[in-house]
């Protein structure tokens, strides 16, 4: 068979380009000879009502934010991936992780990219060396399942899925047949076996993790590890979770002694609560189900030289491409030459449209050099027109913005309706920008 290296694709013949990814010169051929399974019981089709749904017992690790991210503790037989760029603490981590999980029960760390003497080397340091905690320097999966076997771990570390393998497949490690093989292979083990293993995989420069896709299919959970190079701070993230809800976020800060939860998330965010700065504005956006206190940043400054710069750093281009356009044309300033720059405080990315009314006010700020009124945040969504959109879960943003002790808050006149009485936030609701934008400034 011969197989897309990018996307998985499977053909009997080889082809220069793929119908899939469109991928030019990615087919390799593979053998696909599958010999002996890890015995699995013979089962028969059961009624839905009369199979016994137990709940499940959830395992916890103690590192709150991470319990959290997985649906509030692992369940046996569970087998999540971690992605993540080079370098941004997926070993670290694990290390952690599977630390706190050596309390409870024999912890196996195999670890085929760096050897048992390294990994020690950051255990040392980051203080993870529980007693129940080994390490393993093996490529070998079926060698790492006879381990598993005669020792009884309970948790497993596979450090990374790329540079395993199993002997029973065909190609050498990372090709597409060794990582879905080595991906099914672990589930078994897992499955059959009722242990927990996790498993790390890297991601390329398109922010997918290497291989295909199909990775992501055969585990229960799947977390991407992300960062700013720049900054300490790190985000994990549920994209998929069958025992979870997804979308979830939380905050590490990576230190010198390893990673630190952030359960205060406003030190990071909101670098400037208490200081009135033109260009700066606080927003509320929901990532998953947690709202999110942010800090907007924006400069406008006259362009040197006739062109026109305009970044966004964390804040979807075309998006404040498109609210800097309606700035121009609906409060008719114009910006067209000046350079106009948004940065998310806090190296985070946000995908929430509710951050849009707080974009504009900031860039509006930082063009007019005159603050935004302090202790108040900004939520709503900005229509071409220049009207103000409702935006989801009005009542859980403003219980999080009262609770980070802002005084006031600008919605949305749509959204008023919505509103529980029980908020003692000053709650102002506006139609559209023009009116918004006269209101705090009077211009
Ligand atoms: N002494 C140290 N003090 C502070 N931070 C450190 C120290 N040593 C390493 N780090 C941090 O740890 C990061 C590397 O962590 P780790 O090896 O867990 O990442 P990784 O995602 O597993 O990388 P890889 O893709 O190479 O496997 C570095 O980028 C750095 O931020
Ligand atoms: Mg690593």
């Amino acid at each position: 068979m011969f197989y897309c290296s990018k996307c998985g694709y499977k053909s009997i013949k080889w082809l220069g380009k793929c119908p899939l990814c469109e991928g030019w010169e990615t087919f390799q051929e593979e053998k696909e000879e599958i010999e002996g399974e890890i015995t699995r019981e013979k089962i028969k089709p059961r009624l839905i009502k009369d199979v016994e749904g137990k709940d499940f017992n959830r395992i916890l690790t103690g590192i709150d934010e991470f319990d959290r991210i997985v649906g509030n503790g692992l369940v046996n037989g569970e087998i999540i991936l971690i992605g993540g760029e080079p370098g941004v603490g997926k070993s670290t981590l694990l290390l952690e992780i599977s630390s706190a999980l050596a309390k409870k029960s024999k912890t196996l760390y195999v670890s085929a990219e760096e050897s048992p003497e390294q990994v020690t080397l950051r255990a040392k340091r980051i203080e993870a060396s529980a007693q129940n905690l080994y390490v393993l320097g093996e490529d070998n999966l079926e060698t790492v399942f006879n381990y598993i076997k005669e020792e009884g771990f309970k948790f497993i570390v596979v450090d990374s899925i790329q540079v395993v393998y199993t002997p029973r497949y065909d190609g050498p490690k990372g090709s597409v047949l060794q990582l879905k093989g080595s991906a099914d292979y672990l589930t078994q083990i897992a499955k059959t076996l009722g242990v927990v293993v996790f498993i790390v995989g890297h991601v390329t420069k398109e922010g997918v993790i290497a291989g295909p896709k199909l990775l992501e299919h055969i585990v229960d959970c799947v977390l991407y590890f992300e960062g700013e190079m720049l900054s300490n701070y790190r985000i994990l993230r549920a994209i998929k979770n069958r025992f979870g809800p997804t979308g979830d976020i939380a905050v590490f800060e990576m230190q010198s002694s390893g990673l630190k939860e952030v359960k205060k998330t406003t030190d990071i965010f909101l670098p400037h609560k208490d200081e009135a700065i033109s260009g700066s504005s606080v927003v509320c956006v929901i990532e998953g189900l947690r709202p999110l206190l942010i800090e907007l940043q924006s400069l406008v400054s006259r362009a040197s030289f006739g062109v026109v710069r305009r970044r966004s750093l964390g804040f979807d281009f075309n998006r404040f491409s498109l609210l800097v356009a309606i700035i121009e044309k609906r409060l008719k300033m114009s910006l067209s030459s000046e350079d106009v720059f948004l940065n998310v405080a806090g190296g985070i990315e946000i995908n929430d449209t509710a951050a849009d009314l707080g974009a504009v006010l900031s860039i509006i700020s930082s063009y007019k050099e005159k603050e935004l009124p302090l202790n108040s945040a900004f939520i709503g969504e900005v229509g071409l027109a220049g009207e103000l959109r409702r935006v989801s879960n009005i009542n859980l943003r403003l219980k999080e913005i009262e609770r980070a002790g802002f005084g006031s808050c600008f919605v949305p006149e749509s959204n008023l309706k919505d509103v529980d009485s029980k908020f003692k936030l000053k709650i102002n609701g506006f139609s559209s920008l023009k009116n918004i934008v006269e209101k705090i400034w009077r211009a």
